[in-house]
């Protein structure tokens, strides 16, 4: 069983870890580049106190793309699935996370879907509160809810360096405000947008918001419901179809499980009425996935034949 053979779990970080030497820290959010480029961990949580580690465990992270998951859930909770995927759509794109092209090749010019990030800027555009300081305390409310950590909050650096930087994703809200997919202040969204992907945790932590998305948004412990039932099965087709960006396809067939990674290294995995996968590993490959973070899922799933397909 995945939950209790740390050897096998020790074993493959260590085979996995060989493969940080072939991929990158981000760098073009200038807080990124400080990561240790070999770092790896995992955290695997099957609720109650079972948890197991390997790696520096004791590292946090932003959770960056991870967070659109996170927003996602929010607003369908806040607005329901007609009026979200009325303003974003459901289908993968098979291009860079950052791209700007179907925006302008499709009409009407609604983002494709939520975790692009046009589509993530128009869903962070839909979180309720009547100010963006009540925007971003109900975001962090709700993972602390997920995470049942309190403390969990954004990094400032990282949010900073990431909105003084940030022009490509201005061009997607100026040119979505243009066609009237949002209406908001440009600069107020990306405000919030960069705290969101800033929030900072670990592995475990990370474990554990995918623990409560595999097993139907439901805290298996206290009996709460987070998520409601159908919002987490869609939060993980989405995971399925765009989790892993213009990798999603190549992931689905070599791993088979839902899943979502982030810029920092970060990937959560949920495996449907399973155990939640933290994992963090800087050094990303070619599409803006953590390389070693990838090969240790694929070994996973392999080992135990965690693949739902
Ligand atoms: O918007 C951005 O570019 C980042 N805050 C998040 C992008 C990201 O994590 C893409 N992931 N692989």
């Amino acid at each position: 069983m995945i939950c209790n053979d740390q050897g096998t779990l020790n074993e493959m970080i260590e085979a996995a870890k060989n493969y940080t030497q072939f991929g990158k820290v981000a760098d073009y959010i200038p807080a990124l580049q400080l990561a240790n480029n070999d770092t790896l961990s995992v955290a695997v949580y099957g609720g109650g106190k079972s948890c197991m580690k390997a790696g520096n465990i004791e590292e946090t992270f932003t959770l960056q793309s991870i967070s659109k998951v996170i927003t996602l859930a929010l607003v369908l909770m806040d607005h329901g699935e007609e009026y979200v995927f009325s303003r974003v759509g459901m289908e993968p794109t098979g291009d860079p996370f950052n791209s700007i092209i179907k925006l302008e090749t499709h009409t009407p010019s609604k983002p494709l879907n939520p975790m692009i990030n046009a589509g993530a800027l128009a869903v962070t555009s839909m979180i309720s509160g009547r100010t963006a300081r009540d925007k971003l305390d109900r975001l962090l409310q709700f993972v602390h809810d997920l995470t049942g950590r309190k403390t969990i909050n954004f990094n400032e650096n990282v949010a900073k360096s990431e909105f003084e930087t940030a022009d490509l994703n201005r061009s997607l809200c100026y040119f979505m405000k243009q066609h009237g997919v949002i209406h908001d202040n440009v600069e107020e969204l990306l405000d919030l947008y960069t705290k969101q992907c800033a929030i900072e945790m670990n592995c475990e932590d990370l474990a554990k918001m995918g623990y409560i998305i595999a097993n139907e948004g439901q805290d298996t412990e206290t009996k709460q419901q987070i998520i409601p039932h159908d919002i987490a099965r869609i939060l993980k087709t989405f995971m399925i179809t765009c989790g892993m960006y213009n990798a999603s396809g190549e992931f689905a067939i070599r791993v088979g499980i839902p899943a979502k990674s982030g810029v920092s290294g970060g990937i959560m995995a949920s495996i449907p009425h399973g155990v939640g996968i933290g994992i963090y590993g800087p050094a990303l490959d070619d599409k803006g996935n953590s390389i070693a973070g990838m090969k240790l899922l694929e070994s996973l799933s392999a080992h135990y034949d965690l693949s739902i397909f």
